[in-house]
């Protein structure tokens, strides 16, 4: 019998997130709408106005003295250690001491009555430096013998030189990648309440409440347990808030033991956006030695990353960007070495992807300017390239590539999107040669869940049950849209077999469940959702328990029902039963847990089993361009994409629209420029252009690949779907890249940098012109 079916919003059914309507009527609440108590009192950060520089001293006079103010927060006034740095690495000071390395930099806070006369006094400083040469992104980085910020990784398989040497065809070229800013419609916030001795309460916009609270214990000089995190939810983090919350929460929480009054901290998008950290820019160097039927043999890459000033997670991300450089493909030779190179920039951060999608975008490239050597088009190499049976299954980080259903994937795409024949006719309407120009691009995601710091690989849950049955779950895990609350809440509704309305959701603390794990990496309901399974089944087994002493049946005879408990011949209103189990004593809260098995990564080796499974997808774009002005639109998307058994497939679908329209934007139109003093140029939205509701394709199709379940026993054999589908906005830049290079007759491939703004592709479009083919 399948008794899933009659409770309301179980796992696997469509069910709306759980804050649709609040969302969109405006009665959610976020940080900043929490009453504020009387007293509370506003802080501003005072940044610096040059990229790098000796700082000599800070003259603070005119802001102390201006309308308002209580007083200033420098590293001078930090109780506990001057560092906010999230790997421990201590490189980052929370305000600065002897040197400004970014313009944009925090060098201290003003705190006052209100936010606006913070924000006035801000801008009074006097900074005294002796302004030093800098280098802001990578190129420039290596010619000044800059230093990596954190170790850098070499993966390695086979002798990639000697089968570059031996390889029958070769090709060389680079490729730079821009950044993006992760512009969350809710910024940064954070808003700390004193309490007795050390005690401090933080609410705050943080995927990861368990490091804000151990940097705020560090910075007060606190045990963690003076310190409580809570999120309630976020309006959108993408991996902007997974470390740069530290400062904000460290802040706020300075200043409201400071001065005994509630604090709060919430930067203008200006400034949210030059001194918070983005998707590292990289500039990617290739070598790739092919067959004459496009095959590869070997790879060799560099991949040198915009760090920022300091390491923060850019470890993880440019390691991700070589876990990602063979995105779907074999390659028999290989070596990719990362340089995470150390900038005069913001030190830049997670992004959805964290790396990865970078890695793909050159992975891409070389499949494209293979096809081109070739004349072949660039879907047959990326067939003739897949990850195989054995022999072509293993990964550039020796990781056997065991679930593999990329071939059956494109394959169905390439039927439903009708790929073959939209080629023939696009490459017929560019053989007329008028001035609007089409393309066409179906690319391949395989992306690999799990932390690859294997320890961040574990989750706990708190459920309690109240004697009217109605329950109370808590996770780990933080809700930024993504609907991760939704899914677990389904999950313990299914295991509990009780309606989704019976269960609370609650926000995210500190004080329930201890030492979490970042909401990131995609991994969010993989990990919290088998932790609040741990919970649930725990919970059953006494409740099954008490039954069999109660009624004196076997275990076999206690079923959870629909809303009911039957016990043999007798069955039980949820709620009655619950009340019964109270009455006999029955421990009605319980605490889960959830590791993730069978993974494992040593970092010196580049050897191991990084990931637990892979998520698979693909999309198909496309587009015209404007040859005379470098327009374009997106005409057509179709996309067919693998989560595994979905838990909530119109959840899953929200996030496979949304990535790809991410992706897109971070490809095509937005663009982070610096001026030459290191000043970001792009900091609000009439400057830095994310796609509009207009921009999104003319025709959407999404779909799951609903036959695809995960072989490792996930959660329901689900996947996780947080970031794979990010970067199938890469098949627009591939169509992109076909309309301009019909200009040219398809002879050369257009070495497009990205993102391929408007101008972009107008240059390309004239220097193929020029060269008069
Ligand atoms: N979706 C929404 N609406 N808002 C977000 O901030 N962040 C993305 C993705 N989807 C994000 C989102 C990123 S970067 C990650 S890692 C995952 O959600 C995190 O949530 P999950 O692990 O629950 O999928
Ligand atoms: Mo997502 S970049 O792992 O927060």
């Amino acid at each position: 019998m399948n008794t899933t079916s009659k409770i309301k919003g179980a796992v696997s059914q469509d069910l709306r997130h759980d804050s649709a309507i609040k969302h969109v009527t405006g009665r959610a609440d976020y940080t900043d709408d929490i009453a504020e108590p009387a007293g509370t009192v506003h802080a501003y950060l005072g940044v610096s106005k040059v990229a790098h520089a000796t700082l000599k001293g800070l003259d603070l006079e005119a802001v102390k003295a201006a309308p308002g103010v209580l007083g200033v927060l420098t590293a001078a006034d930090v109780p506990g250690v001057n560092d906010v740095s999230p790997t421990g690495k201590h490189d980052e000071p929370l305000f600065p001491t002897e040197k400004i390395e970014f313009h944009g930099q925090p060098l201290f806070a003003v705190v006052a009555h209100t936010r606006d006369a913070a924000r006035r006094a801000a801008e009074l400083a006097v900074v005294d430096c002796e302004v030093l040469p800098h280098a802001l992104d990578p190129v420039a980085a290596q010619a000044d013998d800059y230093p990596y910020v954190t170790d850098n990784l070499t993966l390695a398989r086979g002798d990639a030189d000697a089968a570059l040497e031996a390889a029958p065809r070769r090709l060389g070229g680079q490729i730079t990648i821009g950044g993006q800013d992760h512009m969350y419609l809710e910024g940064h916030i954070a808003f700390a309440i004193p309490g007795e001795d050390d005690d401090v309460v933080v609410h705050c916009s943080t995927q990861h409440p368990s490091e804000a609270q151990h940097m705020v214990a560090h910075v007060l000089g606190v045990p963690s347990n003076a310190v409580v995190v809570n999120v309630r939810r976020m309006g959108g983090g993408f991996g902007g808030k997974e470390s740069q919350m530290n400062l904000f929460c460290a802040v706020a929480a300075m200043a409201a033991k400071k001065w005994n009054r509630p604090a709060k901290i919430r930067p203008d998008r200006d400034q949210d956006m030059m001194s918070t950290g983005k998707r590292h820019d990289f500039v990617v160097d290739y070598d790739v030695g092919y067959d004459d039927a496009g095959r590869i043999q070997a790879v060799k890459g560099d991949f040198a990353a915009r760090s920022g000033w300091t390491s923060d997670l850019s470890g993880p991300v440019t390691d991700r960007a070589l876990f990602h450089a063979d995105n779907a493909y074999f390659y028999p030779h290989v070596k990719l070495v990362s340089h995470p190179m150390k900038t005069n920039t913001v030190s830049n951060t997670a992004f959805r992807g964290f790396g990865g999608p970078q890695g793909v975008v050159a992975a891409e490239r070389m499949i494209e300017e293979i096809a081109y050597d070739l004349g072949k088009d660039p879907l047959e190499i990326r067939k003739a390239n897949f990850y195989g049976d054995a022999g072509r299954d293993v990964t550039p980080y020796h990781q056997t590539v065991e679930d593999c259903i990329i071939d059956r994937l494109v394959g169905e795409l390439e039927d439903t999107a009708d790929y073959q024949e939209r080629r023939k006719a696009i490459q017929a309407y560019n053989a007329q040669g008028g001035i609007l120009r089409k393309g066409i691009a179906l690319t391949p995601v395989k992306f690999g869940i799990s932390f690859t710091a294997t320890w961040y690989n574990q989750a706990g849950a708190l459920v309690h049950i109240y004697n009217d049955g109605s329950i109370h779950l808590n996770h780990g895990g933080t809700e930024m849209g993504q609907g991760l609350n939704t899914k677990i809440a389904q999950i313990v509704a299914d295991a509990l077999q009780v309606d989704f309305d019976t269960i609370k959701i609650t926000k995210t603390t500190t004080e329930k469940v201890p030492n979490t794990s970042a909401t990131a990496a995609s991994s969010g309901s993989d990990l919290n959702g088998m932790a609040a399974l741990d919970a649930c089944n725990q919970l059953k087994a006494r409740l099954v328990a008490f039954a069999v002493s109660q009624w004196g049946v076997t275990e076999e005879d206690v079923v959870f029902l629909p809303n009911a408990v039957q016990v043999g011949p007798e069955t039980f209103a949820f709620g009655d039963f619950i009340k019964q189990a109270y009455m006999a004593r029955v421990h009605l809260s319980a605490a889960g847990f959830y590791k993730t098995p069978d993974i494992h990564w040593d970092r010196a080796a580049g050897k191991g089993r990084p990931f637990y499974y892979y998520a698979y997808g693909a999309s198909c774009s496309e587009v015209t361009i404007d040859t005379l002005t470098g327009e374009y639109k997106v005409d057509r998307t179709d996309i067919l994409h693998d989560v595994g058994r979905s838990l909530n497939p119109v959840l899953d679908k929200g996030q496979i629209e949304g990535a790809f329209i991410q992706g897109m934007g971070w490809m095509t139109t937005e663009e982070l420029w610096w001026d030459d003093k290191g000043c970001l140029r792009t900091h609000a939205p009439s400057t830095y252009k994310i796609p509009l509701a207009s921009d999104r394709p003319g025709i959407f199709n999404v779909k799951l690949a609903d036959w695809s379940e995960n072989r490792e026993l996930t959660i329901k054999r689900s996947k996780a779907v947080g970031e794979p589908p990010f970067m199938l906005g890469i098949s627009v830049l591939e169509a992109l890249s076909m309309a301009v290079a019909s200009v040219g007759d398809y002879r050369e491939c257009p070495r497009l940098d990205t993102p391929v703004t408007p101008e972009r592709v107008l240059m390309a479009v004239e220097r193929l012109k020029a060269k008069g083919t």
